[in-house]
């Protein structure tokens, strides 16, 4: 299996920078926040959006150093990244995350409402003073596709009828929107042509698809002390995924179970136990392959590069995580 520090090797020295620099940005001038800020401050992270908007911003500027305005997108991105977080563990009433308690558990829903809209603010004011109106544009679409997915999600708990489209669409939402939009900036900042910028689009989007697939599998198939958050918690809410849409195809009961809630004992043990014995994990993996995929198909247009060949790694290493 890759591992994320070979894959980072080529922007080690930027990620650890970004996390001294993540510490200064956000500040800390009340404890509460402070709190907040613990995510970026610990190395509990995977940082992988950052690396991605790193890879690419030295991937495209092989010639020269990159600049201080990739390194502020990079920044910039793992702080809407982690605002969103802040705000996810809220709506999904979690008690830990990277292996910490979460801000909600620790505090209350106030406080972390409030944190994570310090957050999003943070990053608005960085974003305007990068001082390119076509990134504000891009990244400004994310925070709204963000809270679009999140409500997507909310307003079809328990709703067995949708389908892999609208849980593809609102995956782009909730996770691919952030990684295929800071890719395109970063590309824009190196100032490439923009079919080359839509092609970083594309390949972060389908990344992203491919990251939150594999994220929904290991809901089911991973430990809460492998992951760092709480295990097989998505069935439970509702929130119904790859795993689950694939395996009401094959077993009619399961909608059943679904449509009533669980409210009767047992009903949540034996609706996980159906999704385990379809073919739904294993569905869900080759949709995740498929992305995988697709997302380096976009890379053609890079020049080979020890960053181009770690892009294309990436796709590996989202797939290696399911295993
Ligand atoms: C968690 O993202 C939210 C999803 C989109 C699945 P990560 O798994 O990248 O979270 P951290 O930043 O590594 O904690
Ligand atoms: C991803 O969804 C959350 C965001 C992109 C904000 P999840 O609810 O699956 O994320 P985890 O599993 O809590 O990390
Ligand atoms: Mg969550
Ligand atoms: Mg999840």
């Amino acid at each position: 299996m890759t591992s994320v520090t070979s894959l980072f090797a080529s922007v080690d020295t930027d990620l650890c920078l970004l996390t001294e620099n993540l510490k200064n940005l956000v500040g800390a001038r009340h404890p509460i926040l402070y709190a907040a800020a613990e995510y970026l401050f610990g190395a509990g992270g995977k940082r992988i959006r950052p690396a991605i908007v790193l890879l690419i911003s030295r991937a495209t500027m092989l010639d020269q150093d990159i600049t201080p305005r990739h390194r502020r997108l990079a920044e910039i991105t793992e702080m809407i990244h982690t605002a969103s977080l802040v705000h996810d563990d809220v709506v999904d009433e979690a008690e830990v995350r990277r292996s910490v308690p979460t801000v909600n558990s620790l505090f209350n829903n106030r406080v972390a409402v409030l944190a994570g809209d310090f957050l999003f603010g943070q990053s608005a004011w960085y974003l305007a003073n990068l001082g390119n109106l076509e990134v504000v544009k891009l990244l400004s679409e994310v925070i709204k596709d963000m809270a679009e997915g999140e409500i997507q999600q909310g307003l079809s708990r328990f709703d067995t009828t949708i389908t892999i489209e609208t849980y593809l669409e609102k995956t782009y939402n909730k996770t691919a929107s952030l990684i295929a939009n800071s890719a395109k900036a970063a590309g824009l900042l190196s100032g490439v042509p923009i079919e080359f910028a839509e092609k970083l689009y594309n390949y972060g989007r389908h990344i992203g698809l491919a990251f939150q697939i594999v994220d929904d599998i290991l809901d089911f198939t991973a430990s809460t002390e492998v992951l760092g958050k709480p295990a097989g918690s998505d069935l439970v809410s509702g929130n119904l995924t790859a795993p689950v849409l694939y395996a009401l195809e094959e077993k009619p009961y399961l909608e059943v179970l679904i449509e009533r809630e669980f409210a009767q004992p047992e009903d949540l043990e034996q609706a996980l136990a159906l999704v385990k014995e379809s073919q739904g994990i294993e569905r869900s993996r080759k949709l995740a392959a498929y992305h995988a995929q697709l997302a380096t198909e976009n890379l053609t247009d890079l020049k080979p590069s020890e960053c181009s060949k770690a892009l294309v790694d990436m796709a590996e290493y989202v797939l290696s995580r399911m295993y």
